[in-house]
């Protein structure tokens, strides 16, 4: 495949690094979401390792709850990624146009993000940047997660430092153990998961404030609330996630692994095995 091989349609996406552009395939009409980047550029900000590490990651996910790299291609100019396309864009917007999300769908999509982490952590995997953002929802409204440019593999020590001298991610997800000790850890995955399903259930992150810096006091203090109109169950699953101790979290291998984080009663109802294969809940 080259870039002859698929018209562009329109531009999805962009930021500092890349622009991702939808994009059909000639020769079978297939959509893909091709994310194309400058290579002039990323030579001369020292990011290529970090490209690199990306599709190194993303080809090694074989699950339908990830976004699916399938080919990749470059010419002297640019990289191009062709991943597979989520029609419905980011699950933030339904969060925001709905102020919260129903119930049933945040249990549904909390339980998505569960099989999708397990997935995860079984392959010793940090994402390190989970948020409504980079959960993109295909044309049958499951989830596809994305954005693996800040994760973590298994005995990559060396980008856990590098990750804080250059820490530019979502302040609000942040865990604890980054803050006090510059360090992620497979259950730091758990602690953004806490975040976002307070998020969806509230329409706010637990720790929301009007800078950084006290953000980050919230955080390192544990000091949230959940609203008193909020699920009961839903409000102890949060308040196990949200735990500072990342060996305390549930779902944390010690404390009985995922099983465990599964049999929670907010997930009562839920079918683990044919998630990928149910009709998700209305978004209302
Ligand atoms: N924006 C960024 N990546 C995307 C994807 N894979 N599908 C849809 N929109 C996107």
């Amino acid at each position: 495949k080259c870039p002859d091989d698929f018209m562009v349609s329109k531009l999805l996406g962009e930021d500092e690094d890349s622009t991702v552009v939808l994009a059909q395939d000639i020769s079978t009409g297939k959509q893909y979401a091709i994310k194309i980047l400058d290579q002039e550029k990323l030579a001369h900000e020292d990011k290529l390792s970090q490209v690199q590490k990306e599709q190194h990651v993303i080809s090694r996910l074989k699950h339908p709850f990830f976004v699916k790299l399938h080919y990749t291609f470059e010419d002297e100019k640019r990289l191009y990624f062709v991943l597979s396309y989520a029609k419905n864009g980011e699950l933030l917007s339904y969060i925001e146009a709905n102020t919260s999300l129903p119930l049933e769908c945040a249990r549904f999509y909390a339980a998505e993000l569960v099989l999708a982490l397990e997935y995860l952590h079984r392959l010793r995997i940090i994402h390190r940047d989970l948020k409504p953002e980079n959960i993109l929802l295909t044309d049958d409204m499951h989830i596809q997660i994305t954005d693996f440019g800040t994760a973590k593999l298994p005995n990559d020590h060396r980008s856990d430092l590098k990750r804080t001298t250059s820490f530019v991610g979502t302040a609000e997800y942040v865990p604890p153990e980054l803050l006090t000790t510059k360090r992620s850890c497979i259950s730091s995955d758990l602690w953004a998961l806490g975040c976002i399903i307070y998020q969806m259930l509230s329409g706010k992150t637990p720790f929301h404030d009007d800078s950084e810096y006290y953000v980050f006091q919230k955080i390192v203090s544990r000091d949230f609330r959940c609203p008193v109109n909020m699920d009961t169950d839903a409000q102890d699953l949060i308040g196990k996630l949200l735990v500072v101790d990342p060996d305390g979290r549930l779902g944390s291998a010690g404390l009985g692994g995922f099983d465990k984080l599964k049999s929670h009663p907010f997930f009562r109802g839920i079918n683990w095995q044919g998630l990928h294969l149910e009709t998700p809940p209305m978004m209302g």
